[in-house]
Order: structure tokens, then C-alpha cells, then sequence
């Protein structure tokens, strides 16, 4: 294996073509291609992805698509779906997508999925139809997921999309954050009696979960008893023997496995809490529509590969335009979450800087990932994309019809969207802005002193992603495309994008300090840190 990608020679006829085309331009592009979105856009029978406002030629795609065969990339997608331990730090295969497709994993991983899911599907029934009722007779009105990281951002981010869909009578709930102020708030509004909790996490030894857990279990035991604690409390967790010390109750044990990551686990059962809330038959679809994407990756030409496509152009405009961040931006109120979903899965999956070989890479790897949905964005952090210094990579995403079924309020939301993106490719000259300031009858002292502020320079690059609507199976679709757009870019730069021992270090460094302040800071730092807690307690 080369040790690094940078030194294959088609990385170094990427990076001359990159700088080639450094000077270019959007507006130049486009002028220069009339049949540049024909040139430059896939459809297929539920996706549109528009790639026309990237700063990409023919050429471009071309010397992507050689990096990344000789990055090795169809091996390496076969040997992801085959289960072979490519997360090779931790010697595990990397198998989420054999929560969702039959085609992937061997035989025995399928069987043990599938035993899972009917045990999932028998429970939510009977949770959802009153047959599994709380201690005190009630039936179970609200859900409380307790996780964090992929034990929370993907349940919740499915229950938030497809709030249209809640059904059953159950409200979703969600908490995450160690301060215990989510926990609180929730506690003053909902009747335990018709709370179920799922603690979630693969490991059960992650400390903010373990908190709010045992708060939770202190709420409902200190309203209905201890003995309310086995029937209202499920878990989902790798941790047989750590459910056991929590008083799990057996058939409340949803199992995850080593081959699924956090961050790609929300198609196991630490999508429950969604499964309760959306009802067994659309969260089929939501799998269903992740397993079309994995089909699709699997088979289709690069130059028609959607995911493979998503990918190239992450690498291209992270490392070789260097763009450092990319803007997820969402015409669709549904999907507000999902920036924050994609954080997680692009920044802890490829935030790397040593190579499979554990060499240190010598370019840029995973962008900063951030986001929001675009309505609203247009009217705080847009200003700085359109004419701030930093230049970011945007992902507009959209959906034809709105999720209520209706297009009024959608069409707007296109409108903007397709304005926007016009904007950010094309920009506004200073000719431009001199003649519109003319027509508006601006005096020519004003029109010199002003009109450089009205500029945009444009070629932001940005992508368009279309669909009919944000369904369960448009949703599973979504997120499958960016996993393995995100595996495509992790083979680009040959990191592994399955372990994340970069979270670790923080964790290890809160359990060895103590706020009471009886056991003294260790280490570097120690007597700033022991500063600091002593000013938290004289201060409180
Ligand atoms: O701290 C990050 C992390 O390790 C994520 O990778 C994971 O999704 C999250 O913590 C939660 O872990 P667990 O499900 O084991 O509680």
C-alpha cells in the first residue's frame, strides 16, 4: 500500500489541474458550456443532484474519477458491503448498511439483524397498541431517549423530519446534555406513568448518558416506585453486563453490535424512539430507502454514482481548492437538524490527519460542517458567504413539495433556494452594480463611493440536491447518500473514517477531575485547574 494518496501520481494531476483552474471562474464556465447543466447534472427516478455551480470542468471529473480507482475505491466499497475489518484501527468490519440492505454482510450478520427487527416490530406494537402498559395501567404516551452523540442526533433528527408522520399517540423526546437541564424541563411536563425511557448507548459507560439515566431512573422510581424501573425503562446497548447492574429488564434489551459506529447506528435499534413515534411500517421505508442508495452506490458508473459524485467533489473542494468549510443548507423546515446530524457524521468519521498506514497526511482532510435551513439562514450567516473572506462550499438541499403535501409555501422556499445559488456562482460585478446604481438614479459621486460594497466576486461552489418530498424513505435515502459520500472522501484521503480516538482524550481528562476539589489536578496545567475549581467553589 502507498503510504500516502499524495503521493499517487493522479493526486499530483489533480492538484496541477487545481491549480489551472485556480483563476477560473463560475460565470466564465458557464458562458463558455451552454449545455453546462446538461453537462453537468444526474437525474434519476428520485434524485436530481446539480453539480453545474461547482468550479468543475469535464477534466475535472475525469482526474477525480482516476484518484479515486487508484485510491483503490471499488475494492474498497465491495470489501465495506463483504464485512472485511476495514475499520482496521479497531479490527472491526463496518456493517450499518447491512441494518437496511440484504445484500450486505454474510449470512449470520442477516439472520441476527433480522431477529432484532422483529423483536424491535413485536415490541413497538405493543407498545404503540396499549398491549405493554406502564406500572400503574396507564399506556405509554411519551418516550424519552436518553443518548448522545449517534445515540441521539439520528433518532431524533428521523422523529423531527418526520413529525408528519407521528402516529400512535407518542411523543418523541430527547435528551442529551449532561447539565441535566433537558432532563428538568422535560420532568415538570410530562406524567411519569406514560413515560417509557430508552437509555441508549453502545457502550453504557458513556458519562452524560450514565447521569441523565440514573436521574431519569430517580424521577420514575421516586413517582411510581422501584418497582416501576423494569417497565419503564428499555435499553440499547453492546453492554450486557452494565444493563444487567442498571436492573434492565431482559425482554427491555435491544442489542447493537462492534461493526455499527454511533454515528451510523440510527438504522439499528437506536432508532427506536423513532420507530415508536413514526410506527414500524414507516421506519421499513426510512431502511428501505437508505438500502436503494446502497444499491445504487454499488452498481452505478462513477459518472453516474451520486454518492461518488458527492464525495469526489468534497475532496476536490477541501483539498484542492481548499475551502474549509462546508454549509448545509436545507429549503425545508423538516430538516433542520440535519446539519447538525451531518457534523457528527462527516467531522468524527474524517476530522483525521494520519493515513490508514498511521503516516501523517500532508493535506487538508475533513471540511468544517455546519448549517441550517436556508430560509432563515439568508437572513444571519449569508452575508459573510456572499461577501465575507472565507469562502465555503455549499449543499443546498430541497424538496419540491413541501412534507404537509401542499407547494405554496415551497415554492417560495425553491425560488430563494435557486436564487441563492444563482447569487453565490455568479456574483454581482462592479459594472453591474455601477448600472443598477445608475438606473437608480444614484448620483456618480455615490455610485463611485459606494458601488465596491455592492459587489459580489460569486463563485461560491455549491451543489443542488432535489427530490419529490421529505418521506421516511426520501430521509433514509439522504442520509445514506452523505455516509457514503463521506466513505468515498475518507478513500480519497486514506483515513479510516470508523474510529474516533480523537474523542477520547477529553473523556478520560473530566473523569480524573474532581469539582469537590478533594483529589488535586495531576498533570500539565494542573495549577491552572486547580485555580479554576477552586473559583467555581468560593464563586457558586
Ligand atoms: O464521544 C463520542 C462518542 O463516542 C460517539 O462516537 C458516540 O456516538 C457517542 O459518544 C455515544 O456513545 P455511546 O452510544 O456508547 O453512549
Amino acid at each position: 500500500m502507498t503510504a500516502l494518496n499524495s503521493s499517487l501520481n493522479e493526486w499530483a494531476a489533480v492538484a496541477a489541474h487545481a491549480k489551472d483552474m485556480s483563476q477560473s471562474h463560475l460565470r466564465d464556465l458557464t458562458a463558455a458550456d451552454p449545455q453546462r447543466w446538461q453537462n453537468f447534472h444526474i437525474e434519476n427516478d428520485t434524485w436530481l443532484l446539480d453539480i453545474s455551480r461547482q468550479r468543475i470542468t469535464a477534466k475535472t471529473l475525469a482526474l477525480l474519477f482516476d484518484l479515486a480507482r487508484a485510491a483503490d475505491l471499488p475494492a474498497r466499497i465491495a470489501a465495506m458491503f463483504r464485512g472485511d475489518p476495514i475499520n482496521s484501527t479497531e479490527q472491526r468490519a463496518v456493517l450499518h448498511t447491512a441494518l437496511r440492505s440484504d445484500f450486505a454482510g454474510p449470512q449470520a450478520v442477516q439472520a441476527e439483524v433480522a431477529a432484532t427487527r422483529r423483536q424491535l416490530v413485536d415490541f413497538v406494537a405493543a407498545i404503540r397498541s396499549g398491549q405493554k402498559l406502564g406500572v400503574t395501567g396507564k399506556k405509554f404516551k411519551h418516550v424519552v431517549n436518553i443518548g448522545i452523540g449517534g445515540s441521539d442526533l439520528g433518532p431524533l433528527l428521523v422523529c423531527d423530519a418526520l413529525r408528519h408522520e407521528w402516529s400512535g399517540g407518542i411523543t418523541p423526546h430527547f435528551v442529551s446534555n449532561v447539565d441535566r437541564m433537558q432532563l428538568e424541563d422535560l420532568v415538570r411536563s410530562i406524567d411519569p406513568a406514560e413515560t417509557l425511557v430508552i437509555v441508549c448507548s453502545k457502550t453504557f459507560i458513556t458519562q452524560e448518558t450514565q447521569a441523565n439515566a440514573n436521574a431519569a431512573r430517580a424521577w420514575i422510581v421516586g413517582a411510581l416506585g422501584e418497582k416501576a424501573a423494569a417497565k419503564h425503562f428499555v435499553a440499547v446497548s453492546t453492554n450486557a453486563e452494565a444493563m444487567d447492574a442498571f436492573g434492565i429488564a431482559a425482554e427491555h434489551r435491544f442489542t447493537m453490535w462492534d461493526w455499527v459506529g454511533g454515528r451510523y447506528s440510527v438504522w439499528s435499534a437506536v432508532g427506536l424512539a423513532a420507530e415508536l413515534a413514526i410506527g414500524s411500517e414507516r421506519f421499513r421505508e426510512f431502511l428501505q430507502g437508505a438500502s436503494d442508495i446502497d444499491r445504487h452506490f454499488t452498481t452505478a458508473p462513477f459518472e453516474r454514482n451520486l454518492p461518488v459524485l458527492m464525495g469526489v467533489l468534497g475532496v476536490w473542494n477541501r483539498t484542492f481548492l481548499q475551502l474549509p468549510t462546508l454549509a448545509v443548507l436545507p429549503y425545508d423546515q423538516r430538516l433542520a437538524r440535519l446539519p447538525a446530524y451531518l457534523q457528527q457524521l462527516e467531522m468524527e468519521s474524517n476530522g483525521k490527519s494520519v493515513s490508514l498506514a498511521g503516516e501523517r497526511v500532508d493535506f487538508a482532510t475533513a471540511p468544517v460542517v455546519w448549517g441550517a435551513p436556508g430560509s432563515n439562514a439568508q437572513h444571519s450567516f449569508f452575508q459573510m458567504l456572499h461577501q465575507g473572506t472565507p469562502t465555503a462550499a455549499l449543499d443546498f438541499i430541497a424538496p419540491l413539495k413541501g412534507s404537509w403535501g401542499g407547494t405554496e409555501g415551497q415554492d417560495l422556499a425553491l425560488q430563494n433556494c435557486l436564487a441563492q445559488s444563482q447569487a453565490f456562482a455568479f456574483g454581482y460585478t462592479a459594472a453591474e452594480a455601477e448600472a443598477g446604481m445608475r438606473k437608480a438614479g444614484a448620483a456618480a459621486a455615490d455610485i463611485k463611493r459606494l458601488s465596491a460594497h455592492r459587489v459580489h466576486e460569486g463563485n461560491r461552489p455549491s451543489s443542488l440536491l432535489m427530490y419529490p418530498q421529505t418521506t421516511a424513505r426520501s430521509l433514509g435515502g439522504i442520509l445514506a447518500l452523505y455516509e457514503h459520500s463521506v466513505f468515498v472522501q475518507g478513500t480519497l484521503w486514506g483515513v479510516n473514517s470508523f474510529d474516533q480516538f480523537g474523542v477520547e482524550l477529553g473523556k478520560k481528562l473530566a473523569v480524573g477531575i474532581d469539582m469537590r476539589g478533594v483529589k488535586a489536578p495531576q498533570g500539565p496545567g494542573a495549577e491552572g485547574l486547580k485555580a479554576l475549581i477552586d473559583y467555581v467553589s468560593k464563586h457558586r
